[in-house]
């Protein structure tokens, strides 16, 4: 049996920090990047996937409202422990989100989604609870299946359906370099802003649709 990526993840709480460092995976080059013209201030954002909240704590340093989400309940504690005033809750993001309708300003998942086996209904709930224009930033590694607990498949979660700027050939072209499988999966309610490749990470940038 595969690792769960909640037992995974609860063993890794407590070192997590360095041990990402050791990994050289940094999220927040990509909140930067991602909200680099635009004040952060006072707006409500999702950290799907939040680990120790690292990120979590980056966002209310700049005036953000932030909410943390975790699978494991390690993660959230510790993160808990390390923040003031911010929530983070434990759950399983493949469950619907216990938030209404267009209640945030933005929703980020860094290193997270490689680990959910259905990121359909995944990111269809981020579509449902971001407001109209509100920003998707979702991350996550390209390679292969070197981290246990991680998917199989590799997912990439483009759509035919959502007006991409790269057609759907290219980024065939552009993931069958790296990936073992490719899904390009339906996910209707974003427009796809930017899709970029850095390190071994591909960064997506998407705007909620939802009205
Ligand atoms: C590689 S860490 C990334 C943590 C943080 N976002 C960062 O960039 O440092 C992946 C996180 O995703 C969480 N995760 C994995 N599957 C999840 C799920 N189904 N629901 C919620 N969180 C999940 C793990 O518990 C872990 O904290």
């Amino acid at each position: 049996m595969p690792e769960s990526p909640q037992s995974l993840f609860d063993a890794l709480a407590q070192d997590y920090e360095s041990m990402r460092r050791e990994l050289k995976w940094d999220p927040f080059v990509h909140i930067r990047e991602a909200f680099h013209d635009m004040s952060l201030k006072d707006l409500d954002i999702l950290d799907a996937g939040c680990g120790t909240g690292e990120c979590t704590r980056w966002l209310a340093q700049q005036g953000a409202k932030p909410y943390g989400i975790d699978i494991s309940d390690e993660m959230c504690f510790i993160a808990a422990d390390r923040s003031e005033n911010i929530p983070y809750l434990a759950h399983d993001l493949s469950e619907p989100l216990p938030f209404g309708n267009a209640r945030f300003d933005a929703v980020i998942a860094l290193g997270c989604l490689e680990y959910i086996e259905n990121i359909e209904a995944t990111v269809a709930e981020f579509a449902r609870v971001l407001k109209p224009n509100g920003m998707f930033l979702g991350c996550f590694e390209r390679y292969g299946d070197d981290c246990p607990g991680k998917n199989e498949k590799n997912v990439v979660f483009f759509d035919e359906w959502m007006r991409y700027r790269q057609s759907e050939t290219e980024i065939r072209q552009m993931h069958e370099k790296y990936f073992k499988s490719i899904e390009i999966t339906p996910v209707r309610g974003f427009l796809l802003e930017e899709t970029n490749e850095y390190t071994q990470y591909l960064r997506v940038i998407a705007k909620g649709l939802r009205q």
